[in-house]
Order: C-alpha cells, then sequence, then structure tokens
C-alpha cells in the first residue's frame, strides 16, 4: 500500500479528501445508483443536492470540518475507472488523554457486495492510527444495521456494548452498539502526545 498522508492507494481502491475536479464522477455515481436498499442508504441525493454550488458547499463544509478536526471525509475511488464509490470519514475526535474519534462509511449501494467496504475501512484505519496519530477508534452502529455489523465484526472491531438513546437520527433518539478498535489491536504502536493539564 502506498502512503500519501490523509490519503491511501489499496489493491483497489483510492482513498482522499474530495476536490472540484471530482465533481462529474461523483455527480456520476449518484446519478447510476438503484433504489434505495435500506434506511441508513445514502445513494440518492435531491436534484437540487447534485448542482455545482450544493458540491462546492460540500467541499468547503469538509475542508473546514477538517481544519478543527469535527469530521474528516475521505473519498473511495475505484482505482482502475475512477468512479467514485463512497465515503469514509473520523468524527468526534476527542484528543487530551484520550485520543479516540468515531468512524463512519457510506458506500453507493451500486458498490455494495464487492469488498470496498472492508478494504476502504483497513485503509481508513492505517490513516487513523498513522496520520491522526489517535489510539482508538469507535463505530456506533444502529443494532438492526446488520450489513455494519458484519463489516466491522470481520475485521476485528470488539463489541463494547449498548449506548440507550444516545443519538438523534430520524427525529427519534436511537441506540447505538459500540464495537471498537485500538492501535495495538492492529499491531501500531501509539505514536501520539497528549496534552495533559499542568495543575
Ligand atoms: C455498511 C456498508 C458500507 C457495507 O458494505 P458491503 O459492500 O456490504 O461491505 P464489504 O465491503 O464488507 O462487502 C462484503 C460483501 O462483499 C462480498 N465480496 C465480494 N468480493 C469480495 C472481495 N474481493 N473481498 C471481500 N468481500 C468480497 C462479500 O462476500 C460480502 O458479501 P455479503 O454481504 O453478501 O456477505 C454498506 O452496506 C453501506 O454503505 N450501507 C449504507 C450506509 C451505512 O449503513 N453505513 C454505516 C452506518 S453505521
Amino acid at each position: 500500500m502506498k502512503k500519501n498522508k490523509f490519503a491511501r492507494q489499496t489493491k483497489r481502491l483510492i482513498l482522499r479528501p474530495l476536490k472540484l475536479s471530482d465533481y462529474k464522477i461523483w455527480k456520476n455515481s449518484y446519478l447510476k445508483s438503484s433504489s434505495l436498499q435500506n434506511r441508513w442508504d445514502g445513494s440518492k441525493k435531491p436534484d437540487d443536492q447534485l448542482e455545482i454550488q450544493s458540491f462546492k458547499k460540500l467541499l468547503k463544509y469538509q475542508s473546514d470540518q477538517r481544519k478543527t478536526e469535527n469530521f474528516c471525509d475521505y473519498a473511495i475511488f475505484d482505482k482502475k475507472t475512477g468512479e467514485y464509490i463512497g465515503m469514509l470519514c473520523l468524527m468526534n475526535f476527542v484528543r487530551s488523554v484520550t485520543q479516540s474519534a468515531f468512524v463512519g462509511y457510506s458506500l453507493l449501494n451500486q458498490y455494495w457486495g464487492l469488498g470496498y467496504a472492508t478494504e476502504a475501512l483497513l485503509a481508513l484505519i492505517d490513516i487513523a492510527f498513522n496520520d491522526h496519530k489517535l489510539h482508538r477508534i469507535v463505530a456506533g452502529i444502529e443494532p438492526q444495521n446488520k450489513k455494519s455489523i458484519q463489516l466491522v465484526k470481520k475485521i476485528g472491531f470488539r463489541k463494547e456494548g449498548v449506548s440507550k438513546k444516545i443519538v438523534l437520527l430520524r427525529d427519534q433518539w436511537q441506540d447505538l452498539v459500540q464495537y471498537a478498535l485500538t492501535c495495538e489491536d492492529v499491531g501500531i504502536k501509539w505514536q501520539g502526545t497528549t496534552q495533559i493539564r499542568v495543575r
């Protein structure tokens, strides 16, 4: 795997932040997606959100969020065809003595069932521990989201328990099953520093 900071190439994929020149391939993938497969499927956007102005707003939002480490998005592309496949992110960073973040991921549904999410998440784990120098990443998944649970279990995330009514989704406070992974779990020594308050 070739290593550029905050970007990766895997056998079949490229992970990196979105840029303006991606607009056409990004839009094309949304236009080619099938009807929504489940309630977590984000493969469709209203027409106005596929316009260039919305894409520019999205890029600006992603760039602002990245600067403050609120939300770091990584777009996934097919290495061979250049197609836009979906995205992964690291969010809710907690630094200090915690050094953790949550992971998120969403592929356009025409790319499900091909092992792309597994391949991309393994690369994001590498970015999380080696580039962001986190110690721990967590996936918070709705208990009914079997595909997502299957993905993290296959990769080796540890089930830690259910957090009751932890997130407001679709106007309802939802439970999330928390799955976590530390850098030691994947054989990486923690490389960060903490800013501990001097008393
Ligand atoms: C969750 C999600 C990313 C999983 O995607 P996925 O394509 O099922 O995940 P994987 O990459 O692990 O693919 C696994 C499947 O690919 C198949 N596969 C085919 N070729 C493969 C290969 N070369 N390597 C590995 N798996 C391969 C596997 O057999 C498996 O099939 P199965 O699901 O029928 O058992 C996807 O369903 C999604 O985007 N959902 C909507 C958003 C969402 O729910 N996000 C998570 C919120 S917590």
